[in-house]
């Protein structure tokens, strides 16, 4: 299994982890950015590892083996960061770190039914139902009937969303959510499809859609996942649980990789009026490495 971090050094340089310092890395992966936090931070250091999928924190587990004396490894979602705190008895940190979205072997693997390209069962789901349902779609969103159907589908099995949601519902989170500019046909194509029968694979999604296009898949795709794990609402709810969390000249970084994921970030971090955000790009001989950068935003803030 493998992951790339992306803007590994420029995270290192901003969040400047000192010896002796509380971190937490809020999506761990395979735990790329937290060896090398790890390894400022020192013996007398800690950090805490979440990591929703089961799967991908025991990869990050044996990755990380060397620190064991210094990690908390939690298998939950960051949207509960706040119980998440409490339950380790952490009130003041150092630093804050988010690296949105999935994690290489996530989509090489098919995880989840979570690749166009590997025939999976359409299910998306990477978090636990029971998670606190209070949270609400409207703190990112003003559209209502988005808001209403991220509340229906969240934490559902995405075919549910592809068989069940209507034309016009299917076209606004295509839309809205994956930036997907044929929102339309690809809406009509997949009510039309499931007149033969439900939708209940990627497979079948990906011949119902008719494109074998990864400029058409992955939006559509990503905002499947999106939907069904909530995640917008997780980034709006925990972005200002972390900044509180974070003791004077504490820091901040979120690394977003698409367009609504950069807005919801730029938007939540403003809301908590910080003075100066800092927002950093790959440099060219990153994205020719691993082009997985391309897209990739880093933003910083220091309280
Ligand atoms: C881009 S990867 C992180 C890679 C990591 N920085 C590394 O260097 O290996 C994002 C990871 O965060 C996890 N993740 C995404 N959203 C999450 C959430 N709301 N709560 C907990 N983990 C999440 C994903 O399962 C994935 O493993």
């Amino acid at each position: 299994m493998n992951h790339t971090p992306v803007l590994l050094q420029e995270v290192i340089t901003q969040l400047n982890p000192q010896p002796g310092e509380i971190a937490i890395d809020a999506t761990l992966g395979l735990g790329g950015h937290a060896r090398a936090i790890l390894d400022k931070l020192g013996a007398g250091g800690q950090l805490v590892g979440i990591e929703r999928s089961q799967a991908g924190l025991e990869l990050a587990r044996e990755n990380l083996k060397k620190y064991q004396n210094q990690l908390i490894l939690v298998n939950d979602d960051f949207r509960n960061l706040k119980k998440i705190s409490e339950d380790h008895q952490l009130s003041k940190i150092n630093i804050a770190f988010f690296d949105l979205g999935l994690a290489s072997w996530q989509l090489d693997t098919g995880y989840m039914g979570l690749s166009f390209q590997v025939d999976q069962p359409l299910d998306m789901r990477m978090t636990n139902p029971t998670d606190d349902l209070g949270q609400n779609p409207s703190l990112w969103t003003a559209d209502k009937q988005l808001a209403h159907l991220v509340r229906t589908y969240r934490f559902r099995p995405a075919a549910e969303i592809v068989n069940s949601a209507n034309q016009k519902e299917l076209e606004l989170i295509l839309r809205e959510i994956g930036g997907v500019r044929t929102s339309r046909q690809v809406a009509d194509r997949i009510v039309k499809a499931r007149t033969e029968g439900n939708i209940t694979s990627t497979s079948q999604l990906v011949k119902a859609v008719k494109s074998t296009s990864p400029k058409l898949l992955a939006p559509i795709f990503q905002a499947l996942r999106i939907v069904v794990n909530d995640e917008y609402t997780a980034v709006a709810v925990s972005l200002p649980v972390a900044w509180n969390m974070l003791s004077a000249g504490g820091r901040l970084a979120v690394i977003s990789f698409q367009g609504n994921e950069h807005r919801l970030v730029k938007q939540v971090l403003k809301g908590l009026e910080i003075n100066k955000i800092k927002r950093i790009l790959p440099s060219e001989d990153e994205v020719e490495v691993n082009p997985r950068s391309r897209s990739a935003q880093l933003r910083i803030a220091v309280r």
